[in-house]
């Protein structure tokens, strides 16, 4: 059986008060949008605020890195050790120990050391460079950066990536070669 329906007077009779007596259903949309906007509005601000203080320094390898002791370098060899992890090439020759880093001086890309041809090569656009670093084919315009080498006082062999040398000319002895 259907019931009556309730009319305005009969909700006042019986003190039935609905949201809807108070609000108009474009006021009702108009809170929840403000409402909604808001709650949008504050998460976004939070998350910012807490990204801002969020540390952004990159932890990449360390400029100076222990690179064991001169033994584990046998004479004549090109040691690719420290490659991944740090993309240098430890080499040692009568003279000394020496390091260079492994990044092509034409665009950047790591080279490879090819024990057959006793050269480091570019994959990218085929420069080539000798034991010593020194071009001896394709585009590169300089020899490949020699970087810092030193004995720390505990007998292991220090390389220092922040130490380059930049030379066109005769090769710098000291920092750069481990009389060992
Ligand atoms: S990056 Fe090495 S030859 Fe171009």
């Amino acid at each position: 059986m259907r019931g009556r329906p309730v009319r305005e007077s009969d909700r006042e009779k019986r003190g039935v008060i609905t949201v809807m007596d108070f609000l108009s259903r474009r006021w009702l949309l108009l809170i929840i949008g403000w409402a909604g906007f808001l709650f949008v509005a504050g998460i976004t601000t939070l998350l910012t605020f807490i990204d801002f203080y969020k540390p952004k320094v990159l932890f990449g390898p360390a400029m100076r890195f222990k690179a064991g002791y001169p033994e584990e370098y046998p004479l004549g060899e090109v040691s690719g050790r420290w490659m991944a992890e740090q993309r240098v090439w430890l080499v040692r020759q009568k003279e000394g120990l020496y390091a260079f880093l492994a990044v092509c001086r034409h665009l950047g890309c790591t080279t490879r050391w090819i024990p057959e041809e006793q050269l480091f090569k570019c994959p990218c656009h085929g420069s080539n460079y000798n034991l010593e670093g020194d071009v001896v084919g394709g585009p590169a315009p300089r020899p490949l950066w020699r970087v810092g080498v030193s004995l720390s006082p505990d007998g292991q062999i220090v390389v220092d990536k922040s130490v380059k040398e930049d030379r066109i000319g005769v090769r710098e002895k000291g920092k750069f070669i481990l009389p060992v």
